[in-house]
């Protein structure tokens, strides 16, 4: 598989997710404003890996031109492409403070440096949480999954969907298999999971989103994960539009809901999910599906791009640090200080 970003000298490489799983077509772009444009039309997306491909985009903008004036409007231009994912800003704001610390004359190698930083935590961020998550979920065997959140989402193998290949990995005769929602609007569940599953050789069915709940209910379903673009301090969490509804239908069946996601995704300047910016997309996004429109073409649209799973349906919060179980805020406070390694190899 072509890696989905991957830095060449003055060049971040970015892999379209938008053509997948069609074509494999890679992006070069070199300033700020292009890997922001970039993430806001989800050619790269996942809440770490837009949090990576920022903290690069910033990184190359003042390698050509290094100035604070650079700084902080690249700064700007990213933090501004996509609201929800705190992975995003938190990565920004990291590599902005590192080159600001590093002084003018040292602002493009401290900045890039950061950026590497970044991007090699978050690759082993998705190898711990994927060894503590797979603990977690030890014998569950079908398991119900929304979004995408593999290798295209996140470094490394991901996160939910790392846990998911984990499992997979230390079942002895196969036995893992997963339910992937398509997750319309965009289908990142139809277009990317199920590439990835395929890839991973991990046996999988698709589903309509509107089918998951009666599958769940049916009891073909030993648990669900999902990945998270931002944790509040109490728990609350928001994911791809559509995860809330999948909690209700886990607690109903009394299976786990699991969130996912290194500490990168944890907000605790958010207290609750009240306070957490949801982003709206434009309504052709569900007016058309793969360039056919699907209904009247000029039809009001609601499109919110997220929403937020309550605390108390969440049974784990999964981090490279451990498992929050329940996510109570003393518990997430815990993950935010703990060292993080893995429970078993
Ligand atoms: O709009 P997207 O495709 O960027 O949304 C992605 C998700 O909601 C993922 O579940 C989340 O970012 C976690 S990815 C490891």
């Amino acid at each position: 598989m072509t890696a989905p970003l991957e830095l060449a000298g003055d060049r971040l490489l970015i892999l379209d997710q938008t053509l997948l799983p069609g074509q494999e077509v890679v992006l070069e772009l070199r300033t700020a404003d292009e890997v922001a444009a970039a993430i806001l039309r989800l050619a790269v997306r996942g809440a770490p890996l837009i949090g990576v491909a920022a903290a690069y985009g910033l990184a190359l903008e003042v390698a050509s031109q290094p100035d604070v004036e650079s700084l902080e409007r690249g700064a700007r231009a990213l933090c501004a492409a996509r609201p929800t994912a705190v992975n995003l800003a938190w990565a920004v704001d990291r590599v902005r403070a590192a080159a600001l610390a590093a002084g003018a004359d040292n602002l493009a190698a401290a900045a890039l440096a950061e950026a590497v930083a970044i991007h090699t935590e978050d690759e082993a961020a998705s190898r711990a949480l994927a060894a503590h998550g797979a603990d977690y979920l030890a014998g569950k065997q079908r398991i119900l999954t929304v979004c995408n959140t593999g290798a295209l989402a996140a470094s490394g193998e991901g996160t939910a969907l790392a846990v998911i290949a984990e499992l997979a990995r230390r079942s002895p005769h196969g036995e893992v298999s997963v339910l992937a929602c398509e997750t319309r609007p965009l289908l990142q569940g139809a277009r990317l999971t199920v590439w990835e599953l395929v890839n991973l050789g991990i046996p999988h069915a698709l589903i309509a989103d509107g089918a998951a709940a009666g599958l769940i209910a049916r009891g073909e379903v030993d648990a669900v994960i999902a990945g998270c673009d931002r944790v509040a301090a109490n728990g609350d969490t928001a994911n791809k539009v559509g995860t809330y509804g999948l909690s209700l239908a886990a607690q109903a069946a009394g299976i786990p809901f699991v969130i996912a996601g290194p500490r990168s995704t944890i907000d605790p300047a958010t207290p609750d999910g009240a306070g957490i910016e949801i982003e709206e997309r434009g309504g052709d996004e569900v007016r058309y599906a793969g360039g056919a429109l699907l209904t009247i073409a000029d039809v009001p649209v609601r499109n919110p791009a997220f929403d937020v799973t309550p605390a108390a349906l969440i049974s784990a919060l999964v981090t490279e640090a451990g498992v929050a179980a329940p996510p109570s805020r003393a518990a997430i406070a815990d993950l935010l200080h703990a060292t993080a390694t893995p429970l078993s190899a």
